[in-house]
């Protein structure tokens, strides 16, 4: 059995526990440093299980042995940014703990392959990487699948048609500078371009890239998770499956896209090792215009890590 380890267990990294659990991908270990809450929310699971008709061992832990010879380890540990921080701030206090979960990660799980969800994610994830020590075939970010997800969403309520019917691809950084690109994103291999008018599609653009700040205005207390962990598992299920899926990922590039030793968000091929493959796609100057503005922020970012 696949043994699935979830570092954090907030709103994020609980409802990916659940949605894993529910697919029966595997057995999870869930772990925080709050006492009580990580057994609780297991034991939840657990008693859901039965009635939900699922069969998978969910354990809750503060103990980092718990998570040996994990073969995924999900990691979405960290602080949100609250009134009055700065982003800098921030950084350095989600560098702290994506460094310390990943000494322990190093330390009992060495054979797993680590998906990166804690933000602001490229900057953890590279950290994650030179913590880690492992491949970065092995050590990549959640961000694409959940800025395709938005951009679909916001594609299928302009149309009024499926959300099954809509592919989105989003390139870049995970954040203002992400680089949604209308030309590969389609509804049933139709280019949205010929569906949707351009000054809609630019509106729908600018919804996505300012997608987690809508939910957090709304929500006020916290930010997105419902679809951040059904991107996580969308990930998941292609590695322990070993689908092949091409899905966005922030992947560390050694030359691809004319970038080198950055993490940035690309389509790769999601399989049991992890990333098998990172696709390279031909961009016109517009689109790699883009793309090198958002290479250049998250550049910018890793030159004030203290690593
Ligand atoms: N080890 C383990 N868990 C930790 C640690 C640590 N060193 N430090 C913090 N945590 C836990 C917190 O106790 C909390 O339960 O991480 C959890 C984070 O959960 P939430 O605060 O509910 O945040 P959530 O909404 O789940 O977001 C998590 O995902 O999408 C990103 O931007 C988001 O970075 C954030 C992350």
């Amino acid at each position: 059995m696949t043994k699935i380890t979830i570092i954090g267990a907030g709103f994020v990294g609980a409802t990916a526990a659940q949605r894993i659990a529910e697919e029966e991908l595997g057995d999870l270990v869930i772990m925080d440093i709050i006492e009580g809450m990580p057994q609780g929310k297991a034991l939840d699971l657990m008693e859901s299980a039965p009635i939900m008709g699922y069969d998978a061992n969910v354990l809750g832990t503060n103990n980092y042995e718990d998570i040996k010879d994990s073969d995924i380890v999900v990691i979405t540990a960290g602080i949100a940014r609250k009134p009055g921080m700065s982003r800098e701030d921030l950084v350095k206090i989600n560098s702290n703990i994506i460094a310390d979960v990943c000494g322990n990660i190093k330390k009992y799980a060495p054979d797993s392959v680590v998906i990166i969800v804690t933000n602001p994610l490229d900057l953890m994830t590279y950290i994650a990487m030179k913590k880690t020590g492992f491949p970065p075939q092995r050590v990549f970010g959640m961000s694409g699948v959940l800025d395709c997800g938005r951009f679909a969403a916001f594609i299928s309520m302009e149309l009024n048609c499926s959300a099954k019917d809509v592919d989105a691809m989003v390139l870049g950084g995970h954040g203002d500078s992400m680089v949604p690109l209308t030309r590969f994103t389609t509804v049933s291999g139709i280019p949205i371009t010929e569906l949707i008018e351009t000054k809609t599609i630019d509106r729908l653009v600018q919804r996505t890239i300012n997608g987690g700040a809508e939910i957090v205005e709304l929500l006020k207390t916290g930010s997105a998770f419902y679809a951040p962990s059904a991107a996580i598992t969308n990930m998941v299920r292609s590695i322990v499956l070993d689908q092949n899926r091409i899905l966005p990922a922030c992947a560390f590039l050694t030359g691809q896209y004319g970038f080198d030793s950055i993490y940035l968000g690309v389509p790769v091929k999601l399989g049991r090792s992890g990333i098998e493959q990172i696709i390279e796609l031909e961009l016109t100057k517009t689109e790699q215009d883009a793309l090198n503005r958002s290479a250049e922020s998250v550049k910018q970012g890793i030159l004030t890590l203290d690593i």
